[in-house]
């Protein structure tokens, strides 16, 4: 189990660094992430390496038992490198520049940028691929977090290449763009240009074709400096951290470049339901790399600094999300950073060590912390889950699009979902329309808008296979181009669901995307939203009937079987309470069942490697109804009852 974080010992006189290393010592800390911001403090100018402190500190934290995960340090480019080469800068879409004087100020496109990020790289893990501190290799930091993408005149180049590999021919990009449409044709691949400020809406083919080349910009921008490594002779694992489920980059197509995924989660402790966002994130990183746990690389020891208002954790919630991504299949918790900062801009951004010193609540808890993730057991990368909730970055990109019937917020219905089932102490994973979903007893896939004929025929043999599928409005629309299939819609699902949708019958939106419809569900109701869809039924039974609204009286919710598998479509898009309801039906049906019953709202069950994490995410106490036939084996404290953010892992059944 890894434990540390971002250890950033240039912004520190070296007398202060022996006292890091015994508090780290002190703390139980085995890893920090080192130089992610040092690349000015390395290369004073260009071709002016200074490594006589990253040799000492390195050198000392050896000496000190922790390990190092070792930067290559290009996140954030120096002002020497733009100030000799402006064009490494990247623009917005209306042209302005992004200036150095913060950080990440680089086109990663840029030849320039990509030769000195090169060159940085290539001396860092020339000097450290064989140092004994070093085990494991951070390149860059949450690419694309400030710069979602890139518009420059470097990105314009690089787009018409990255269009050239798909298209072969200009008029194949013709094709999957519809540019007959507002005389948009293009006679050349030098005429096009990113998605700059246009009058009106851009071509949304174009548009996402643009999405997945910022995507794969940044990740052969990656994968340069992880060759860079490799021929370096550094064996080590690498791997860089992700955002959760950041919208710029397709993690999905980035995780086999990674050894071991890694991910930076700031969930705000002053809302008492973050804890299951941040159980999305984790699920969502746990799938990514099936089998290999991931590591949570940084989150925040108390307060963060970029919120409006930023309020601290409460006593044992920082350990409480510790525990959550443990359970979900971490096996590493850093923090950012190690030693407050005095200056700068995240000066009151909280630290492990804080600036108010080690008499600290937060540091007490760091120290706790790190000494009951060294006591848990060895534990392996399984986590029971026997639900699949489809998320696909680019199906996002596509629904989020403009000019729909109704706009709105893809990842928000999605975790929408999550929660519902999270309530009912139900584990998912996050998967893919065209991964393997054979194993699980159910698969929800909200608005699978953009779907391929191949992920098409993976979902429709999922359910012909014996699955239960529950598809939700706004499904099966458009081809991977973002167009319409010849004949309607539905056209590839429409035979295992048993209908057709004839029209989408957006529902007003007023100021909370309230206006909603009602559905009936045996004796109950439900509340949907957004779409009242009008269908044409072929096989499909109807379980559930518009009970207001345009169309009142038609269906709204059915199922088909297919073989021992069931296909439900649900013709709106329900609140979370009918989310709840319709999952809860469904998994009735299907056999799925929380590990243990009768567990409160706010107190999370999940399974790893046999074992049981129950975990107390709020204020008040909760005494388990027994010990589930299971012998306790780690706690945040003694007794019987789970204190206020607390936790306890219940050893395997006995069998
Ligand atoms: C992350 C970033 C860190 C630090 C942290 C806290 O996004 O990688 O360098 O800024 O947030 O704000």
């Amino acid at each position: 189990m890894y434990y540390g974080g971002d250890y950033n010992p240039e912004q520190w006189p070296e007398s202060v660094w022996d006292d890091d290393i015994r508090l780290m010592r002190a703390a139980g800390v085995n890893l920090v992430s080192l130089g992610v911001f040092a690349w000015a403090r390395i290369q004073r100018a260009e071709g002016e390496f200074d490594f006589g402190w990253l040799d000492r500190i390195l050198d000392k934290l050896h000496a000190g038992g922790i390990g190092v995960n070792l930067a290559t340090a290009t996140a954030s480019p120096p002002p020497w490198a733009s100030r000799a080469y402006p064009e490494i800068l990247p623009k917005d879409a209306s042209g302005a520049t992004y200036w150095h004087g913060s950080r990440q100020a680089y086109a990663p496109t840029s030849p320039v940028y990509r030769r000195l990020a090169a060159e940085l790289a290539g001396a860092i893990a020339e000097r450290y691929a064989c140092h004994p501190a070093v085990v494991m290799w951070h390149v860059n930091n949450e690419y694309g977090c400030h710069v979602h993408a890139d518009y420059s005149d470097n990105a314009a180049v690089a787009f018409r290449a990255w269009l050239r590999g798909r298209y072969g021919d200009i008029e194949a990009l013709n094709d999957a763009w519809g540019t007959a449409f507002w005389s948009q044709r293009y006679g050349d691949f030098e005429e096009v240009v990113p998605p700059r400020l246009t009058p009106s809406s851009v071509n949304p083919s174009g548009l996402l074709d643009f999405k997945r080349f910022t995507s794969d910009a940044l990740l052969d921008l990656y994968r340069m400096e992880k060759s860079i490594i490799r021929a370096a002779g550094g064996a080590q694992p690498v791997t860089t951290n992700f955002i959760g489920a950041f919208e710029p980059i397709d993690y999905r197509s980035w995780a086999a470049d990674l050894d071991l995924v890694a991910d930076d989660s700031y969930p705000d402790p002053a809302d008492a339901e973050s804890f299951r966002e941040a159980a999305f994130d984790r699920d969502l990183m746990r799938s990514l790399k099936p089998g290999v746990p991931w590591v949570l690389m940084e989150q925040a020891p108390d307060a963060v600094n970029w919120r409006a208002s930023n309020s601290p954790k409460a006593p044992g919630q920082m350990a409480a999300l510790s525990v959550q991504a443990v359970a979900r299949g971490a096996d590493g918790v850093m923090f950012f950073q190690w030693r407050q900062s005095r200056s700068g801009s995240e000066k009151f951004h909280s630290a492990m060590v804080p600036h108010a010193g080690t008499g600290t609540r937060t540091w007490r808890e760091i120290v706790e912390l790190g000494r009951n993730l060294a006591g848990l057991p060895r534990l392996s990368a399984e986590v029971d889950a026997p639900v699949a909730l489809i998320y696909d970055w680019q199906n996002r990109w596509a629904v989020e699009n403009s000019d729909h019937p109704v706009r709105f917020d893809y990842l928000a219905v999605v975790r929408q979902w999550h929660a519902a089932i999270h309530r009912q102490h139900v584990t998912a994973d996050i998967r893919h329309p065209d991964d393997d979903l054979s194993k699980y007893a159910v698969v929800i896939a909200p608005q699978l808008y953009l779907l391929t004929d191949a992920s098409a025929a993976n979902v429709a043999a999922y359910v012909a296979g014996g699955g239960t599928l529950l598809l939700s409005a706004f499904s099966d629309v458009v081809d991977e181009h973002d167009r319409f299939a010849a004949g309607g819609f539905t056209t590839r699902l429409g035979a295992t669901l048993g209908l057709r949708v004839r029209d989408f019958g957006a529902l007003p939106l007023d100021a909370h995307d309230r206006t909603t419809v009602t559905v009936s569900l045996g004796d109950a109701s439900m509340t949907g939203r957004l779409f009242a869809e009008e269908l044409d039924l072929i096989d499909a039974t109807v379980i559930g009937h518009f009970r207001d609204g345009r169309l009142q009286g038609h269906p709204a919710f059915t199922s088909r079987t297919n073989g021992s598998g069931t296909a439900y479509y649900l013709a709106t898009i329900p609140d979370e309470d009918g989310m709840r309801a319709v999952t809860a039906r469904i998994f009735a049906g299907a056999g799925v069942r929380p590990p243990v019953d009768r567990l409160p709202q706010h107190v999370e069950a999940v399974v790893r490697d046999g074992r049981l994490f129950v975990i107390n995410h709020s204020g008040q106490p909760f005494t388990p109804p027994s010990s589930f036939g299971r012998r306790p084996e780690a706690a945040s404290e003694a007794g019987d009852t789970i204190g206020a953010y607390g936790w306890r892992v219940f050893g395997r059944a006995a069998s």
